[in-house]
């Protein structure tokens, strides 16, 4: 990548800290610390898949990677936006990404990826575009790594028989996403079965132990 790609990108992640840190210095509300540091490293992680997704489909990786940084901006205020959380980030990203040098293709591309993200539906008209496809396809990677199931659990890790009736409701969820097609990019869909298979093995172990745990 170019220097000057990687100082754009540099700049978009400050701007993305700069919002979470005037968030947080106002205090905690409808969000907590730990829900920032999350979205702050689910953010990271999703640039990543974006960027090897897009270097394997021949998307443009600079532009994915920028969408990725600001897709979930919105979260980093204090304020529940639903669905709508996209499109807002979006919004967010505009005035910034202009004042940044990209050209009006190049901001329309980023703000459209940003805007679809969570239900394919923007506020204005776009093209479909590969890198579009891509930052949703890294967002879903990411939402079903082993750290996702981790958190999704944790607190019925002392509940043993919620524990394993949540695993067996979990798996038929699983395992219908392993048979629908919702990913964008032939990479995306790899790195997102891969996800499902490791939560499908992990759940579908917990389950054929509680199995065992029978009087002798
Ligand atoms: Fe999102
Ligand atoms: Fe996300």
């Amino acid at each position: 990548m170019q220097p000057e790609a990687t100082e754009r990108l540099q700049k978009i992640a400050e701007f993305v800290l700069a919002r979470r840190a005037e968030t947080e210095s106002q205090g905690y509300k409808n969000f907590t610390a730990f829900d920032y540091e999350y979205r702050w490293k689910h953010t990271l992680r999703v640039v990543q898949y974006g960027k090897q997704i897009a270097e394997t489909e021949g998307a443009d990786v600079e532009l994915t990677m920028a969408a990725c940084l600001l897709h979930d901006i919105s979260k980093f205020d204090d304020v529940e936006y639903g669905r709508d959380h996209g499109r807002v980030s979006a919004r967010i990203a505009r005035p910034f990404l202009e004042a940044l040098g990209y050209t009006p293709e190049q901001v329309n591309n980023i703000c459209f990826s940003i805007a679809v993200h969570v239900d394919d539906k923007a506020d204005f008209e776009h093209p479909v575009t590969i890198e579009s496809k891509i930052v949703s396809d890294a967002d879903n990677v990411d939402r079903f790594g082993v750290y996702r199931l981790l958190l999704q659990f944790k607190d019925h890790a002392e509940k043993y028989e919620a524990l394993v009736e949540k695993a067996k409701s979990r798996l038929l969820t699983l395992k219908k996403y392993r048979s629908d097609n919702i990913m964008g990019t032939a990479t995306g869909k790899r790195l997102f079965n891969g996800q499902l298979d490791v939560q499908i093995s992990f759940l579908e172990h917990l389950v054929e132990d509680s199995e065992l745990t029978v009087d002798v």
